[in-house]
């Protein structure tokens, strides 16, 4: 499980890396160690932008001290749940990521969930310019993640003809890997 979260996350950089763009703007709605925030940080440049969210204050305490220097000033973080995205975040967006579930390490008990997760993938995806890329990991075997799996591609595959998705596994995924989808507005 850990290896697969970390080739995984690896594939998820690799998928977003082309819409990234210096003085562009870039959403992280799950901080959590604050991985993905570093990445977006240093993707967006000097003049860009990053909103990070996490219902979690002391993950984002953590992720803030853990963020290089030089990164902080463009990175804006939200203790805030990322179904509010709307509420905080203008766009248009080069880059959105999620990676749901529990905060490995944390709190296994806080994780994010299917309904809240609908309403923050709506947001987001209205926000991405095109060409912009978001990405999702959805993970099963904790209480909610197979719901909350089945609701991300139930969701993508309603996705309209402004957007491309695909699921980005290098092998097809058995009932308890994560999933890794790719969204693109066209
Ligand atoms: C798998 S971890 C994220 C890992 C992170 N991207 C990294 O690079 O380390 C999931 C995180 O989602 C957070 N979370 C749970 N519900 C949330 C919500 N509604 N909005 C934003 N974050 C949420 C948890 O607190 C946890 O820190």
């Amino acid at each position: 499980m850990m290896g697969q979260r970390v080739s995984l996350t690896r594939l998820a950089h690799e998928a977003i890396t082309p819409a990234l763009r210096e003085g562009g703007k870039a959403v992280d709605a799950t901080v959590g160690n604050g991985h993905d925030l570093a990445f977006l940080a240093a993707g967006v440049g000097a003049a860009g932008k990053v909103w990070g969210f996490d219902v979690q204050e002391q993950a984002l305490t953590e992720a803030r001290h853990r963020l290089p220097r030089e990164l902080a000033s463009r990175v804006t973080l939200l203790h805030a749940g990322h179904e509010q995205l709307g509420a905080h975040v203008d766009g248009p967006l080069d880059a959105v990521m999620f990676n749901l579930g529990y905060l490995p390490g944390g709190d296994h008990a806080v994780t994010t969930s299917a309904g809240t997760t609908m309403v923050a993938l709506e947001a987001a995806t209205s926000r991405l310019r095109s060409g912009g890329r978001m990405t999702v990991l959805a993970y099963t075997g904790h209480p909610g993640g197979d719901a909350e799996s089945t609701a991300v591609e139930a969701w993508c595959k309603r996705l309209s003809a402004n957007y491309r998705w695909q699921l980005l596994n290098p092998t097809p995924p058995t009932e308890s890997t994560p999933r890794l989808y790719l969204v693109e507005r066209v």
